[in-house]
């Protein structure tokens, strides 16, 4: 595939390498590139459409809606639920399993979404995104129930996302196939390849973690920032530069572009609330941990790998650090020395 080439096209020829392909994959990174259009058009009209502010309403995770998350999510279900390339939608925004308006369409894949992502950025014009995770329905089953969402990470068949910033780049893992860059081009609406087989470089002098929570921290974490920050006079020997944007989209993005290390660990305050980690598993976690292993870096939660996590809930949490595979293997290595 060359440089230039549209989105469309990649998908049809990625689908031909695919065992028994029917069509229906291209169809549904079709549905989602046009869901993501419909989302960047909001976003970038924003105010002119009365999109800012918050909706009166809590999601199944007890935090308050934006409007855009409520709208965003149902850009997706309308995108996704009409055209039968899937037995079933799973979003951040929604309790259940979402069950598809006309049984006789579906297809044999399963969506796992997070509409609006970094929505706590949308009031100020601060990039946002879309994540995705798609897997397979499970053969000759009339309805998808939640077990059949639960899948390994390493199950997945595509992940990307799709961020909202000053240009708007859907960012697609098809398992096996590396990770691609397309950047949209709003004057004839297509996503167009601007970066092929992206590759994390391995090294990076930058990370990214929300240094609030500092003194709720395990002793690992602690640790691996306390060194990050001594510089070139401590035991790593480099000066570090930090960033925390809040929308992960927009930090793995970065990380893509030129190497870092994301980190939402387990810490005192999750714990205290009952959780297992701050970030979502089916929607966040694990399409972000495929994209980031196959541009050659590494995913854990700190002691293990994100991709290999046994789900048992839809909407369940995960400890996140994620980029460059050496810095990431030092926080792993500090978390099971301990
Ligand atoms: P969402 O907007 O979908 O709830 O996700 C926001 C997530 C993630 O994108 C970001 O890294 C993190 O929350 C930011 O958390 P803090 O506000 O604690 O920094
Ligand atoms: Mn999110
Ligand atoms: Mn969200």
């Amino acid at each position: 595939m060359h440089i230039g080439t549209t989105l469309t096209n990649y998908i049809i020829e990625t689908q031909r390498s695919l065992p028994e392909a029917t069509g229906e994959f291209t169809g549904l990174l079709n549905d989602i590139s046009v869901a993501c259009k419909r989302i960047s058009d909001l976003v970038n009209k924003g105010d002119l459409v009365g999109m800012l502010g918050s909706a009166d309403s809590e999601n199944v995770q007890g935090e308050t809606q934006k409007k855009l998350d409520v709208v965003t999510n149902e850009v997706f279900i309308e995108a996704l639920t009409q055209n039968g390339h899937i037995a079933g939608l799973v979003s951040e925004e929604m309790d259940d399993i979402y069950p598809l308006p006309n049984p006789s369409r579906r297809g044999r894949y399963l969506l796992l979404c997070d509409p609006l992502d970094g929505s706590s950025n949308i009031d100020v014009n601060v990039s946002v995104g879309t994540i995705f995770s798609i897997v397979r329905a499970p053969e000759g089953k009339e309805k998808p129930s939640t077990e059949d969402f639960l899948q390994h990470g390493t199950e997945q068949v595509a992940a990307g996302y799709c961020l909202y910033g000053p240009s708007t780049i859907l960012v697609l893992a098809v398992k096996g196939q590396g990770v691609q860059m397309f950047t949209l081009n709003r004057d004839f609406g297509e996503f167009i390849l601007t970066r092929k087989d992206v590759q994390i470089p391995e090294e990076t002098k930058e990370f990214a973690i929300n240094v609030s929570n500092q003194r709720h921290w395990e002793e690992p974490v602690r640790r691996y920032i306390d060194e990050c920050l001594q510089g070139k006079e401590g035991p790593r020997g480099k000066d570090f530069n930090m960033r925390w944007v809040a929308s992960m989209v927009a930090e793995v993005h970065r990380i893509l572009c030129r190497g870092g290390i994301f980190m939402y660990p387990l810490d005192a305050k999750i714990k205290a609330k009952g959780q297992s980690g701050r970030l979502r598993l089916m929607y966040e976690a694990n399409p972000m941990s495929l994209i980031v292993e196959q541009a050659g870096g590494a995913a854990t939660t700190g002691r293990q790998r994100i991709l290999e996590l046994d789900p048992s809930e839809i909407h369940e949490r995960a400890p996140v650090v994620l980029g460059s595979r050496a810095e990431v293997d030092v926080v792993t290595r500090y978390h099971n020395e301990g």
